[in-house]
């Protein structure tokens, strides 16, 4: 299990390029098999849960080829539609594959996602909503086994917000008999490059980027080929590495219009934020952040997914800030250890309390997740001396070469192969 070594108080200047979202990919890969032949999808991030999507879709029968940040999936070899426990316990996004399957192929069989981290994190409205398409569903050994000759358009309503339930049964939906209407649908920028996707691959989808989704089902879809968006949240992780090392970072591909919650909190704490295009400057040189409130929200309010990487960057700020997080009750996980390291924070339900201190002090950290792990990161690119953040195969989950896109904007940064340390 490797770690990371690293010496804080290095200011990050420079450029950096954002990758493909990770969790616009674990959309598209599934998406990718309701069209018999190869799909092709551009700007894929190396990334481990890439790696085992890819795993899952070869199980499936997929034929994959993946070079150069460039994804092929052909699906016309897919003989069988069962996902079995050892995939979906390693990644929760396992359970996209629901929907396409069911579609494609009238049956599929998914293992329950294992527990995680944090949550709780239930997949009853992906249930629901494939069940009021007319799917057939047993629960089995651990297994969902669902079926349906053919799926039936209906009305859906998600009591909650949700990307992934939002994901599967768009998907589900788009080869059944009639309309399907999605009330109160996810509009994160990941789902309408989803979309975007699917209407490339013959769909018919009205309401684009709005919270209702029409779908007219059709007979059959065709292979087609897409650009996934950049990653938001890495951007924004990187955007908070400027802040907290008080450095000047240019942000190849952090797109505004993603991250416009995150960039005005930014100004808030007194950085200097530039859009240009496509790419996003930050200037922090020789400011002090300001204690700021956050409280997380779905799109476009702040993402859940930057939630750590802010509380790291307040634990260093002026004052007393308090950040809640509204989408998971208990994603704190990174919060003792964080405390590890000196920063002042009480946890109360889903609220943290944060006092700022003055300085960090380098000390070894637990990864337990991966956006836990990336505030770990983050708080010892500032703390004085060593910090070594272990098991970052958390982090290489969703942060593609991490440690060589900080190293080289100048942080003191090495990755340590090897044992349990
Ligand atoms: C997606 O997870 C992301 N993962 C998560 O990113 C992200 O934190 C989350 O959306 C929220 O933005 C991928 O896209 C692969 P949800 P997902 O369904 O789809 C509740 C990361 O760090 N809910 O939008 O699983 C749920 O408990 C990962 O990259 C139900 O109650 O999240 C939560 O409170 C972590 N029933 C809320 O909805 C359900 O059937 C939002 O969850 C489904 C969800």
């Amino acid at each position: 299990m490797d770690k990371f070594v690293i010496h804080g108080g290095k200011e990050l200047n420079g450029t950096v390029e954002i990758s493909g979202a990770k969790n616009a990919t674990l959309a598209l890969m599934p998406a990718a098999l309701l069209a018999s032949g190869e799909s092709v999808l551009y700007n894929t991030p190396e990334l481990n849960d890439v790696f085992t999507m890819s795993k899952l879709l070869k199980q499936l029968g997929a034929e994959i080829q993946f070079e150069n940040q460039v994804l092929k999936i052909n699906s016309a070899t897919v003989n069988n539609q069962i996902a079995p426990y050892e995939h979906v316990k390693k990644m929760r996004a396992s359970v996209y594959v629901l929907g396409p399957l069911l579609t494609r192929y009238g049956f599929a069989k998914v293992s329950l996602p294992g527990g995680c981290a944090w949550g709780p994190r239930p997949i009853n409205l992906h249930l629901e909503g494939l069940k009021k398409l007319g799917a057939e569903i047993e629960l089995d050994e651990g297994y969902i086994i669902v079926k349906a000759k053919r799926l039936q358009g209906a009305k859906i309503n998600f009591d909650k917000s949700s990307v992934g339930a939002t994901g599967n049964i768009l998907m589900a939906s788009v080869l059944a008999k009639g309309t399907t209407v999605i009330n109160n649908a996810a509009m994160e920028p990941e789902i309408t490059n989803l979309v975007n996707f699917l209407l490339k691959m013959g769909a018919k989808i009205y309401g684009i980027n709005t919270s209702i989704l029409e779908i007219e089902g059709v007979d059959e879809l065709h292979p087609a080929e897409i650009e996934t968006i950049p990653d938001r949240i890495e951007a924004g992780t990187f955007l908070i590495a400027a802040a907290i090392t008080k450095g000047n970072i240019l942000i190849r591909g952090g797109i505004d219009a993603h991250l416009y919650a995150v960039l005005s909190k930014l100004e808030d704490a007194g950085m200097h934020i530039d859009v240009i295009g496509n790419d996003i400057r930050i200037d922090a040189q020789n400011i002090e952040p300001k204690s700021i409130d956050v409280s997380t929200g779905i799109f476009p309010g702040f993402p859940t997914d930057m939630q750590a990487q802010w509380l790291a960057l307040m634990s260093v700020a002026d004052s007393v800030s308090t950040v809640t997080d509204t989408i998971y009750t208990d994603r704190f996980s990174h919060v003792p250890e964080l405390i590890r390291l000196g920063a002042d924070i009480s946890v109360q339900e889903n609220n943290a309390l944060i006092k700022g201190v003055k300085k960090l002090k380098g000390a070894k950290v637990m990864s337990t997740d991966l956006r836990a792990s990336a505030s770990l990161v983050l708080a010892g690119l500032v703390a004085e001396g060593v910090t070594e953040v272990l098991r970052v195969y958390h982090l290489d989950r969703g942060y593609q070469r991490l440690e060589e896109k900080l190293r080289q904007l100048g942080a003191n940064i090495d990755r340590v192969a090897g044992q349990e340390f």
